[in-house]
Parts: structure tokens; sequence; C-alpha cells
């Protein structure tokens, strides 16, 4: 793995940095913010922004990266939320946050989803006892089953990001990639052509939205949430066809999320289930600890979560989560304007 851990002064320069940032700006979701947090970026000390961007550009094959080292204030941030929707830790991990998306904008542009945790640029990941055994990053009891973020839409990230808060129990992250001699050259041909349905996964459910915005919704609404919802609904219903392998064919990248997708024949099911055993048995795990900012190529490397007991007191594991895009233009019609980072 592409590793680098902070020196005890690059962490006092990372801290300078982030506690003059955090004097301006009291949320990282702040439109302000996000327009100035590239250029930030820049002040980051040199040995950050050159791994970071050695990673974008040689595009190792392990897939990830780690830079560990930053301090967590752990009485600062308070207590694992109960649920994302109260946004309680805004101010007390902000510091924390501001790092994490620093980091991230030297990789690309943080974006959101309309349908996803309400809307915001940083998610949380902690265990939520409503979902216990649901198939979402905030259950616990079921294993999540390994993936590509997003793999049912076109925009899905280049990176996700996960800075870990606090993970007294060791829950491992599961990681995963390819490995082409376990497949034959007839199932490697099936897996670069549009023979695949891949529909949303549960995150995007408006089940999971809050009460909150429900109702902000339902009496302020202007329809671009609704319309995001039915976006959704459209293609839960009528997927697109789409390949599982894209790009160069010795090194393939992968939009790989076998819950979710119907292989549209008995070749391409077999050659996704080659696919698939392929990354089962060469899954890896990897604890993150406090302060880790653990980037994952979306384009090489699935990942999931082993199943934990979660204890729902304060002391659960904790993760902030971002999705990176290299080019916001991408989604250029899926944004409301230049600068907005949501997809509806
Ligand atoms: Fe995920």
């Amino acid at each position: 793995m592409w590793a680098l851990s902070l020196s005890a002064h690059e962490v006092e320069a990372v801290q300078d940095l982030t506690r003059e940032i955090a004097l301006e700006h009291r949320s990282i979701e702040n439109a302000e913010f996000m327009r100035r947090a590239t250029v930030y970026a820049h002040e980051l000390p040199r040995r950050i922004r050159q791994f970071l961007s050695d990673f974008k550009l040689l595009e190792p094959a392990c897939g990830t990266c780690l830079i560990s080292g930053y301090p967590v204030d752990n009485r600062r941030i308070g207590k694992t939320p109960a649920h994302w929707k109260w946004r309680l830790d805004g101010e007390t991990s902000l510091e924390e946050q501001i790092v994490f998306v620093l980091y991230g904008c030297l990789l690309g542009d943080p974006f959101a989803w309309a349908t996803q945790q309400d809307g915001h640029l940083m998610h949380d990941v902690f265990p939520i006892e409503s979902n216990r055994d649901e198939q979402l990053s905030t259950g616990s009891e079921q294993d999540l089953w390994w993936h590509t973020e997003d793999a049912f839409h076109q925009h899905r990230a280049d990176y996700v990001g996960l800075m870990c808060l606090r993970n007294l129990d060791r829950v491992p992250t599961m990681i995963g990639g390819l490995d082409l001699s376990r497949l034959s050259q007839e199932q490697i041909d099936v897996l670069f052509e549009p023979r695949y349905l891949i529909t949303p996964d549960e995150s995007h459910s408006e089940k999971n939205e809050s009460d909150l915005r429900k109702s902000v919704r339902e009496h302020d609404g202007d329809g671009i949430i609704d319309s995001a919802y039915e976006e959704i609904k459209k293609l839960s219903c009528a997927p697109l066809r789409v390949p599982i392998f894209f790009g160069r064919r010795q090194t393939p990248y992968v939009c790989l999320d076998p819950h979710f997708t119907r292989p549209l024949d008995d070749e391409a099911s077999r050659a996704l289930n080659a696919l698939a055993q392929s990354v089962d048995e060469n899954m890896q795990e990897i604890v993150l600890q406090p302060g880790d900012c653990f980037f994952i190529d979306n384009y090489r490397i699935v990942h999931g979560r082993k199943a934990f007991k979660a204890r729902y007191d304060g002391t659960d594991r904790w993760l902030k989560r971002l999705n990176l895009t290299r080019d916001l233009r991408k989604s250029h019609g899926a944004r409301a304007g230049c600068e907005m980072r949501v997809i509806v």
C-alpha cells in the first residue's frame, strides 16, 4: 500500500493551516470554503502534496493510499453520534474535516448526491441502530458486501475517501482488486461488453432521507430533490446496459457491485461469477486508526466491511467519507451550476 506517515513538523504545519482556516469557515459544507479549499490545499506540506499527486498520476496497482499521523482530539470531537441527520459535530470535528477535505482536493473535487445523507458533502459512517441489519455503511450486523461505490451511476466517484475519527473495536475495512490471471481471455472480452444492468443500492433510497429534510421538501421544496429521487427510481426500473471492465485491456478499470448487478445472458453471468470469486478470495483487511485518511481508487478497487457488534453508546467506530471526482464537468448536466457540487 502507498502510505505516508506525517512527521511532527508536518503535523504542526497541517494543524496551523487548519486552525487558521477554521477561524474563517465554520462548516466545510459552506460554498465559500469549498471554493477556496483547493487553493488552501496548496499550502499543505510539499511531501503530502507530492504523495497525493503521485498517487493520482501513477495509479499504482494497489489502488489505495493512506496518510496517517494526524492527531484526533478524542474529547473535542465528542461521542460517536446516533444518527447523521443532526450534524452535531459540524464544529467539534471541524479541524479534522478540513484536513480531510484539503487532502481530498489534491485528488479531485468533492461532490455529493441529493439522494444520499441529505445531500451533504461530508458523510458519516457509524452504526445506526435502526439500520442494524441493512446493507448500508451505517449497518453493522451484516457484512457490507464489497462494491464499487455508486456503481450504478455514470458520475460515480473516482476516489472514495475515508477519515477515521474513532475505531476502538478495530473494525476492518475490506478492500479488493483485480487478478486477471484468474480469468480466461474470453471472460475478459465478455466483461468489456455492455451486458450488465446495475441498479442503485439502498443508500440512495428515499426511506433513508431524514425527517427534517423530508418536511422541508414537503413544505418549501422546489421539486429538485423530488426529481433526484425520481431519477433513482428510473435507474432502478430501467438501468443502462454497462460493461464491468473499461479502459485499457491489460490493466482495466472496473465497475463492480455483484449484489446489484443483473447479467443479461448466461455467458455474462459466468464471467461475472468468475470475476467476483477471484476478487472475493483476495480481499484484504485494513484497520483504520484515528487520524488516518484513506483514499480508495474507485476505478480499480472495491471495498466493503465485515459485520461487527455495535454498542450504540457513543464509542462506536466513526469514519467520515468523501466522494471525489477528477472532473466536475463530467456531471455538468446533473448539477444546478458550475460550482454546485450536488448531483440531482
Ligand atoms: Fe461504499
